[in-house]
């Protein structure tokens, strides 16, 4: 039986994964605009991870006997200045996540509740390679300091992404 706080906490945390994939979907529509591809791939294989995310999270309350309840997801940003600071919006972002995903731990072991500290250990471990992600465009981007070819580069670059689902599953979940 999932704790009352602890299915809140997890419930909002769905709607803030939702929220990152909205974010990172009007990202790749802001990249299209500009005649990009490659960066828009780049954020629609981003899209695709953080709909699984919510998955994990929607499917762990239910297997722990909660209620999953689904808010309003906020409107994201629909243009950026320039082609970096998505990128740069992207990292941050998930800075910020990472301290939702923390937070969460904290309640968790509040709560001595230790399936959902096992189940969110995953989260912990993703969110080190959700910031280097992001943060490795952000750097190659500054080196192009916005010139043409530099963004072509990159863009040939991130159309090579692929959405590759996870092999490791949080615990708690697909059992
Ligand atoms: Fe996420
Ligand atoms: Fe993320």
């Amino acid at each position: 039986m999932l704790n009352e706080r602890m299915q809140q906490a997890v419930n909002e945390q769905i709607n803030a994964e939702l929220y990152s994939a909205y974010l990172y979907a009007s990202m790749a529509a802001f990249y299209t605009s500009i005649n990009l591809p490659g960066f828009a791939n780049w954020m629609r294989v981003q899209v695709q991870e953080e709909m699984l995310h919510a998955t994990y999270m929607y499917d762990f309350i239910s297997e722990r006997g909660g209620r999953v309840q689904l808010m309003s997801i906020a409107g994201p940003p629909v243009e950026w200045p320039d082609p970096a600071q998505p990128f740069k919006d992207a990292y941050a972002h998930e800075l910020e996540v990472t301290r939702r995903i923390n937070e969460l731990m904290n309640l968790a072991q509040e709560l001595r509740d230790h399936a959902t500290a096992s189940f969110l250990l995953w989260f912990v471990n993703e969110q080190v390679e959700e910031e280097a992600n992001a943060d490795k465009v952000v750097k190659q981007l500054h080196l192009t300091g916005n010139v043409g070819s530099g963004l072509f580069m990159v863009d040939r670059e991130l159309a090579l992404r692929v959405f590759t689902p996870p092999t490791v599953l949080p615990a708690g979940v697909g059992a």
